[in-house]
């Protein structure tokens, strides 16, 4: 999807992921606390202060709050392409975060700005020929010792598929296998990506997620994470 296609759905794009992901029984605040809380997480095992904080296609700010929530002393920074979604999210939570236009081809902060890149559901949106490039670039504003973790649709759930198929803003979008994507990672110089699949039971079997947890080596979530350390 280039810029401008997001900059005409961001209006829209809250409703359209609400009643598409409706099947789940969970809203759109449902899936960002979820991510932010396993972020909370992978810092804390990894002993990473996460003082500075990159969310890489922020668009219209679902994060924001959670961020806010899970990480209060964190300073936020969210980047997208889509002005549009930049000047909502900035609308619907002001002052929680400094939003930034990406343009061009290289991310607009200083190298080692940042002890976490945080992205959701961003990379389908890009083309796969350009995934090194923006892995290197979310590699080199991260400090050494600072993570990376990118949450992708998994290609292998077949309702996540259909929500895609039928979602209007994924017209265009390219579902990532996790497998593939470690290899980019690898190729864009990150160490030792980890996937774990997540969000296995909808609202209705909520009595079985707390099983999820032993669940992360299944390759049948809804969505994958993949967490990666720049070395020192
Ligand atoms: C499906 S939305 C996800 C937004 C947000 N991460 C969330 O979870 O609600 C995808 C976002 O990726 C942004 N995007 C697409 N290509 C991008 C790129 N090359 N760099 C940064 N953001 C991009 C779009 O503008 C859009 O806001």
């Amino acid at each position: 999807m280039d810029v401008a296609e997001f900059d005409t759905v961001a209006e829209e794009y809250q409703e359209q992921h609400r009643s598409n992901i409706a099947i789940t029984g969970e809203a759109p605040e449902y899936f960002a606390e979820y991510k932010i809380n396993l972020v909370r997480q992978f810092t804390g095992q990894k002993n990473i202060d996460a003082a500075h904080i990159l969310d890489f296609g922020s668009g219209i700010g679902n994060s924001i709050p959670h961020f806010n929530r899970f990480f209060p002393a964190a300073k936020l920074t969210c980047a997208d392409v889509s002005q549009r979604s930049l000047d909502i999210a900035n609308s619907r939570f002001p002052g929680l975060g400094q939003n930034v236009r990406i343009e061009g081809a290289q991310l607009p902060f200083h190298d080692e700005s940042f002890d976490v890149a945080f992205s959701a559901c961003v990379f389908h949106h890009i083309p796969h020929a350009e995934h090194v490039h923006w892995l290197k670039e979310l590699r080199r504003v991260t400090r050494p010792g600072g993570i990376v973790a990118i949450f992708e649709h998994n290609p292998l759930n077949p309702l996540t598929v259909h929500a895609v198929n039928t979602c209007p803003f994924d017209v265009n979008a390219k579902l990532i296998r996790a497998s593939n994507f470690v290899k980019t990672y690898q190729q864009a110089g990150w160490q030792r990506p980890s996937v774990r699949y997540h969000l296995f039971f909808p609202r209705a079997l909520a009595a079985l997620r707390g099983l999820e947890r032993h669940l992360s080596r299944v390759a049948i979530g809804a969505q994958y994470s993949i967490v990666a350390t720049k070395s020192h």
